[in-house]
């Protein structure tokens, strides 16, 4: 196939105003869990990208609780985190400057007593520094620890502060079904206002997660064919290369449909569908994506299949099945890959079906998003194209790469000019991120985090989202446990996924893309 790439010209990024971030008032980030891998891995190297473009405050200080006992080992540790992750020389001064931000204090998460002492602590340290009383809690725990760190910084007065504020960054999973979620939401409103609450799903920190947004709404001439008179079907895949990577007992207990199809899945799902939000503003934009998962009916259990990965080949290596996995049952009933057929009864969309997939030990590494456009009304060329060098004229298709190879390709027909029929190839236009903008190391955190130091939920999850996600996927997860999966493992890691999952596409008469990534 052939490829059209586009560019932005010097001129036109020019043109781009940069350095117009806020920067968010003096304060501390309280990182609870900070021992966890999500820390090190994830949110220090964001929290110094900021500091890097020059979007922390200069009094800021972050402090990492956990219940071991930890000193300053922990901002070393960090410190090798980042360098790792970020492949930073280690002399950076701009690292050692953001590592002396760094302090920590050791609590047992459900010890009273210790919050007293770590809110001395906290004052001791705005003291020292001047930073004033603005405080962000993130609870980067496992589940279980979120609803007794909440009541605990609420018994401290921790929560409502006298003198400045409090707001908290929750992680994903928020619940693990709809009464667990419902049951949480009222246990941190019963402390937090919804305004200081920020529910993370660092999907849509990623750049080309907004940019779906900016896609649809920045541009006249895709919104007037953005719906079921002219596009097909929907295909939104999050497939992984990468196994449960040690967090077998995690996963155990989640599954891929928890982990990540109530989440990031159906934030893309609501990206795509939703109506245009009057702006840009949290609450607009929640009221649009509320309003699409609210259209999805129930799913009927013969749309969703699941399925888990035996043996097979990454990349050329072995690799174990999933029941192999450390710390994971030789029985285990978990799901590491699920795929359903949902639809949205709206004016916009219905009769348009949307098949979903998620999926670890895949094949390729892609998310991404493709949107197939009805074929013409008559195809005139069809005949011609029977002896025609491309024998089968494709139907346009729309493809949003998520990641990798981050970018945007549109697929058309074309005529083939060293031919003297009318013999027509599909062809693609593509726009590439990193060749247009430049490479971005970007994780996704530094959008959220900078966004909930700011007080911007706009990309953060609202109470009433995950519990309608939650009420769409409860009565699957139910039906799920009621009955233990017969065949697993069904697929060979490395492969695209159950057969099933191909037998539940084709019903609808298509085929899952699997061609996924750049065409060059
Ligand atoms: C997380 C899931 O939310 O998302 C992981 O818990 C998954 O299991 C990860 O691997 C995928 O995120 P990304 O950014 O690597 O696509």
């Amino acid at each position: 196939m052939a490829t059209a790439q586009m560019s932005i010209s010097a001129e036109d990024l020019s043109q781009i105003p940069h350095g117009s971030e806020k920067i968010p008032e003096a304060g501390i980030m309280v990182i609870f869990g900070a021992s966890g891998d999500l820390t090190r891995r994830k949110l220090l190297p964001a929290l110094f990208h900021l500091e890097k473009a020059g979007l922390l405050p200069e009094k800021f200080a972050i402090v990492g609780v956990a219940r071991r006992a930890l000193g300053d080992e922990f901002a070393e540790d960090m410190r090798g985190g980042i360098i790792e992750f970020d492949g930073l020389p280690a002399g950076d001064p701009k690292l050692d400057n953001f590592i002396s931000r760094i302090r920590y204090f050791p609590l047992r998460f459900d010890a009273l007593e210790d919050y007293a002492v770590l809110k001395t602590e906290l004052e001791r340290i705005a003291e020292e520094k001047g930073i004033g009383g603005r405080r962000l809690y993130y609870l980067a725990t496992a589940p279980e620890h979120f609803a007794p760190i909440i009541e605990n910084l609420g018994a401290q007065g921790m929560a409502q502060p006298e003198r400045g504020t409090a707001a908290v960054v929750i992680e994903k999973p928020f619940g693990h079904d709809l009464d667990s979620a419902r049951a949480l939401n009222c246990q941190v409103n019963a402390v937090f206002r919804e305004d200081q609450v920020f529910r993370i799903d660092h999907y849509l920190g990623k750049e080309t997660v907004q940019n779906i947004l900016v896609f649809r709404f920045a541009n006249g001439i895709f919104e007037p064919i953005w719906n079921r008179n002219y596009i097909d079907h929907v295909q939104i895949t999050v497939a992984e290369t990468l196994g449960v990577e040690g967090r077998g007992p995690f996963y155990e207990k989640a599954g891929a449909l928890r982990d990540v199809v109530q989440n990031h899945v159906m934030e893309l799902v609501s990206l795509v569908a939703l109506e245009p939000p009057s702006s840009f503003e949290a609450e607009s934009v929640r009221r649009e994506k509320l309003k699409v998962w609210r259209a999805i009916p129930s799913i009927p259990i013969l749309d969703v299949v699941r399925g888990q990965y035996g043996a097979g080949q990454i990349d050329g290596q072995d690799v174990v099945s999933y029941r192999e996995e450390p710390r994971v049952s030789p029985q285990s009933g978990a799901e590491t890959y699920a795929a359903a057929r949902v639809e949205i009864e709206n004016w916009r969309w219905a009769g348009v079906p949307f098949y979903l997939r998620a999926g670890k030990r895949m094949q390729k590494r892609a998310t991404e998003i493709s949107i197939q456009f009805k074929q013409p009304p008559l195809l005139i060329f069809d005949r011609l194209a029977s002896r025609a060098v491309c024998q089968v004229i494709k139907p346009n298709l729309l493809t949003i790469r998520i990641q990798p190879d981050e970018g945007i390709a549109l697929r058309f027909g074309a005529k083939v000019p060293t031919t003297m029929e009318m013999d027509v190839c599909p062809v693609n236009m593509d726009f590439d991120y990193a060749e247009a903008f430049g490479k971005s190391s970007a994780n996704g955190y530094e959008r959220l985090l900078l966004d909930a130091m700011l007080g911007d939920q706009t990309l953060f999850s609202h109470r009433d989202g995950v519990e309608t996600t939650w009420a769409l996927l409860t009565p699957v997860l139910e039906a799920w446990a009621n009955k233990k999966p017969e065949v697993f493992p069904n697929y060979a890691a490395g492969s695209w996924g159950p057969e099933c999952a191909d037998h539940l596409i084709a019903r609808g008469g298509y085929a899952w893309r699997n061609d996924l990534g750049r065409k060059v």
